[in-house]
């Protein structure tokens, strides 16, 4: 019922070179898999290059974030429609390292999801503890926040059509995965927690996890009744291994 989405978050990397070697070995490998949604995130200026080298494929384009704003003097921004105009469908929103780095709120990301889902893109909000909040046993009260902090407000069409991610901030980039009981317990509560807003939205919006996603443990995770796809960081960088988790659906 709901599709099962495997998004590739390449963060700062893939040069225009790099995408075309990347993009080539998804296409070439064995990445088209009837049963997955295949999304790949390039950074901002390799994406118009690879929209050229996936138009006509299975392959979706995302981007990495966007501005809230439609235009304006709002130096180094992109928004929605410039990022529709080179083909992207999908947005990453909320990211954990967009909130650590760049101070992102709740608040901006779901000015961010307004915009995004006003211009016909799907966003892919991202929700996560760190490793603090989850000794602390606070992993609910934070990820609880997050999901009504950017999800506040949203029409329950915008709300059926957006994408979630549960992303612990202690399993990204660190090779520690949570395992398969720990992340579906938290993809059950965000969906319950979508379900007292709207019933239908937890029904049909997929939660992706991610934090270090690989071939080896994707199987696992994706069979949990309530992870309904991934959102992969490092091991989407190498063709080979995307391809892994992809067949892994
Ligand atoms: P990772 O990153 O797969 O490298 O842990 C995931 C993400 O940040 O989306």
């Amino acid at each position: 019922m709901r599709p099962v989405i495997i998004a590739g978050n390449w963060k700062l990397n893939g040069t225009i070179p790099e995408t075309e070697v990347l993009i080539k070995g998804l296409l070439d490998g064995d990445s088209n898999n009837e049963a997955a949604t295949v999304v790949v995130c390039p950074p901002y200026p390799s994406l118009s290059y690879a929209h050229q080298m996936v138009t006509g494929t299975h392959i979706a384009l995302g981007a990495q974030d966007m501005s809230q704003h439609d235009k304006g003097a709002y130096t180094g921004e992109v928004s929605a429609e410039m990022l529709l105009t080179v083909g992207v469908r999908y947005v990453i929103l909320g990211h954990s390292e967009r909130r650590q780095h760049h101070a992102e709120t709740d608040q901006l990301v779901n000015a961010k999801a307004k915009a995004a889902l006003a211009a016909g893109l799907i966003p892919i909000i991202c929700v996560g503890e760190t490793l603090t909040e989850r000794e602390a046993e606070r992993t609910e009260e934070v990820v609880g926040g997050q999901l009504d902090g950017a999800l506040a407000g949203l029409m329950t069409d915008q709300l059926r059509l957006s994408v979630l991610a549960y992303e612990p901030v202690w399993a990204i980039g660190t090779g520690k995965t949570a395992t398969p009981e720990m992340a579906q317990a938290v993809h059950r509560f965000l969906r319950n927690r979508l379900a007292q807003n709207d019933p239908a939205a937890a029904e049909v919006v997929p939660i992706l996890y991610g934090g270090s996603v690989k071939p080896g443990n994707a199987h696992e995770l994706l069979s949990q009744p309530d992870i309904d796809g991934a959102l992969v960081g490092g091991a989407s960088l190498k063709a080979e291994d995307f391809v892994g988790i992809i067949n892994a659906v």
